[in-house]
């Protein structure tokens, strides 16, 4: 009998912040790893920082996800090799009233956050399906459960996944293949920043958690089949509180929250 070979796990935005400590966690418990994301450099220091600290191997794979031919082509990898394990985590934000946003800004935001998700889901379910196991972690945000004022499409983009994710789990039910949505509240990766969102009250008054706080929960949750992990007891209670307000009021409160923190 010949030893199986290790599993295999996919993340997309595996060279920093949230995805590259998912990354970690996965080798630690034995994965072989595909980093996805768009700066090779980084992918290539997170592969050797990976691989200097485990003895699994660590590909990468240079790919924009916002755009739909790169996509396409890296998802008829995946479905190639078959990963016993995909992580969607890949994403970005933007700051600012919508009517701001440049329309590209906000067709490449969906295109990453939400179409290459759901592309790359798409490919990875055949093989896990006809092998009966398989694990498949979307990272969607406690901004999955309000709207989200000066930043609106990448709320709605959150709450697409939310619910892609929990209806798709739902579906899956006792095949053996698992969809888990990880959301975290504001977590310490360069998020913020890129997205122009740190000057919000929602990242400057409150501390952010770790990323390897949130990665830590996320793949435990994922490992245990669960469907929703809201990472934090803050969190957890703001997405409990959401339940009892109308929708409107949700949204005003998520917009004093998101406005700028005065000096
Ligand atoms: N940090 C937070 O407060 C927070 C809270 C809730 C949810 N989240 C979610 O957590 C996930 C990870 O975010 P993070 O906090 O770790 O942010 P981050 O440090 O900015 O990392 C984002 C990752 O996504 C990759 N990425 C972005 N655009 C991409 C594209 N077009 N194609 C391929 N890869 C792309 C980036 O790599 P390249 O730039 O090299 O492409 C990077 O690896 C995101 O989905 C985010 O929405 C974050």
């Amino acid at each position: 009998m010949t030893p199986s070979s290790p599993p295999l796990a996919v993340v997309t935005g595996g060279n920093a912040g949230i995805g590259l400590a998912l990354a970690h966690r996965l080798a630690a418990l034995g994965h072989r790893l595909v980093l996805v994301a768009r700066d090779a450099g980084r992918l290539e220091t997170a592969a050797r920082e990976i691989a200097g600290r485990t003895d699994v191997a660590v590909d990468t794979r240079a790919c924009d996800l916002s755009d739909a031919a790169q996509t396409r082509a890296l998802a008829a990898e995946i479905a190639a090799r078959a990963p016993d394990v995909l992580v969607n985590n890949a994403g970005f934000g933007s700051y600012g009233a919508f009517a701001t946003l440049p329309a590209e800004a906000a067709a490449g935001m969906i295109a990453t956050n939400v179409t290459a998700l759901t592309v790359l889901t798409a490919a990875a379910l055949p093989a896990m399906r006809a092998r009966g196991a398989g694990r498949i972690l979307n990272v969607a945000s406690t901004a999955a459960f309000a709207p989200l004022p000066l930043a609106a499409v990448y709320g709605a983009s959150k709450a697409y996944v939310l619910s892609f994710s929990l209806a798709l789990a739902e579906e899956l039910a006792g095949t053996g293949v698992t969809v888990t949505a990880l959301c975290p509240g504001p977590t310490a990766t360069g998020f913020a920043d890129r997205a122009g969102m740190a000057r919000a009250r929602l990242f400057a008054d409150a501390p952010a958690a770790s990323a390897e706080a949130v990665a830590a929960r996320g793949i435990a949750a994922m490992m245990a089949g669960k469907g929703l992990e809201v990472t934090g007891l803050s969190n957890r209670l703001l997405v409990f509180a959401t339940r009892f307000a109308p929708r409107a009021l949700a949204a005003r409160i998520s917009h004093r929250v998101m406005r700028e923190r005065l000096p």
